[in-house]
């Protein structure tokens, strides 16, 4: 089966109509090659694969090489080669721009940090993630929760087949990638860690616990998780702080980014042992959460809390108003004081608590409960 992801090759599509270069970043296996090939064919003498010795070797001269092409050209796995980030930039300065190119990346932090900085003002950064309940329509929400959004994972012909699936991918990433991009970490270590992480999934975050834990020292465990994050796997979603005279937390939340690995991580593998997870509200937290950055147009987002117990899960900046989400695994959400909190300390415009049932409905006058399944209309969750 294949996926038509129409949103995001039109977003591409329209960066390239702009832009000399657009870089697709996502984790590796998260579709990437899938969408340019829908660009541009893989036969097409303007595709390059950097994984593959042939394309590697017709990019021995890369300028010579590159300077001939006309229209689209395709540069994948660009992590392989950073040193064309100056030729690119050669190139995207030319007169009249007679090719544009796409570069894709499995992110890295080095790979974003050399691009912006040698293509800063050319460049425009895209960054895909798994399948979207946007892409998949509301009826998928179940399986896309328990399985994840990376396609193979998804797609697999059955639970045990995804499960195996997302074993492997996590042993390779750790194994194969990030050695390959230079990363010297014992694989057996981050392995460790990132389980760790999964057990802290929508906590706060303080880097001493799980440095004892692990034994290690706590700059340690901040490279590990900064690994971890610029890969895409992890999230740090950093605190919002209001100029209000209450003590606010400070540290960042942490999050598996994938449910899917979340659930793999944790040990869960059957339909039983989710439900009866102590994690099993955390996981659908963080399953909304992802899903409401993925299709909500944004320009920030944080959480909230205060040490008095008020709290927001995300709250979001889309231009000059500020839109809170709460994600309550519940069948009729009621208004709350701690959202009543939110709503006045943080001047919200709107808050939505995102909920499994199917009714939208107000909670208060600038509240609503409002169905997961809405998040599959993107631009829909605030009205
Ligand atoms: N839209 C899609 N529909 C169905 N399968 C997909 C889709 N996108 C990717 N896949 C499958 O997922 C796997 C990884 O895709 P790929 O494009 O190679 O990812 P990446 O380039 O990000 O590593 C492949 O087996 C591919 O066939
Ligand atoms: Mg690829």
């Amino acid at each position: 089966m294949k996926v038509s992801r129409n949103a995001l090759l039109a977003r591409i599509r329209a960066s390239l109509a702009r832009n000399p270069v657009t870089v697709l970043t996502g984790p590796r296996q998260s579709g990437k090659t899938t969408l340019a090939r829908v660009l541009l064919a893989e036969d097409s003498p303007n595709y390059f694969d950097l994984e593959d010795p042939i394309s590697l070797a017709r990019l021995d001269e890369p300028r010579t090489s590159l300077e001939r092409l006309e229209g689209l050209v395709v540069i994948d796995e660009v992590q392989r080669r950073p040193e064309l980030f100056p030729v690119l930039r050669v190139l995207a300065d030319r007169a009249g721009q007679p090719a544009h190119f796409l570069i894709l990346g499995s992110a890295s932090g080095e790979l974003m940090r050399q691009s912006s900085e040698t293509l800063a003002g050319r460049i425009e950064r895209i960054e895909i993630g798994g399948f979207t309940l946007a892409e998949l329509g509301a009826n998928a929400a179940e399986t896309l929760w328990h399985r994840g959004g990376l396609p193979r994972a998804y797609l697999a012909g059955s639970e045990r087949d995804s499960i195996a699936w997302r074993k492997q991918f996590v042993q390779t990433l750790l194994e194969r990638d990030f050695p390959q991009w230079g990363q010297r970490v014992s694989a057996t270590a981050l392995l460790r860690f990132w389980t760790m992480v999964a057990h802290y999934h929508g906590r706060i975050w303080n880097a001493a616990t799980p440095a004892s834990a692990l034994g290690v020292a706590p700059a340690t465990v901040r490279r590990y998780l900064d690994l971890l994050s610029d890969a895409l796997m992890v999230r740090q979603l950093q605190p919002w702080h209001a100029n209000l005279r209450k003590r606010q937390v400070k540290s960042p939340k942490v999050y598996v980014r994938d449910s899917g690995l979340l659930h793999q991580l944790l040990g869960i593998d059957t339909d039983r042992a989710r439900l009866c997870h102590p994690l099993l509200g955390a996981s659908w937290e963080g399953f909304v959460i992802e899903q409401t950055l993925a299709t909500e147009p944004h320009d920030e987002a944080w959480f909230w809390a205060t040490h008095q117990g008020a709290e927001l899960d995300l709250l979001l900046r889309r231009g000059d108003q500020l839109l809170g989400v709460e994600c309550k695994r519940a069948d009729a959400p009621r208004m709350t004081p701690s959202i009543r909190i939110a709503l006045e300390d943080l001047g919200l415009q709107r808050l939505a608590v995102i909920y499994p049932g199917a009714k939208r409905y107000p909670l208060g006058e600038s509240a609503e409960a409002v169905p997961l399944a809405t998040l599959a209309e993107p631009g829909s969750l605030f009205t």
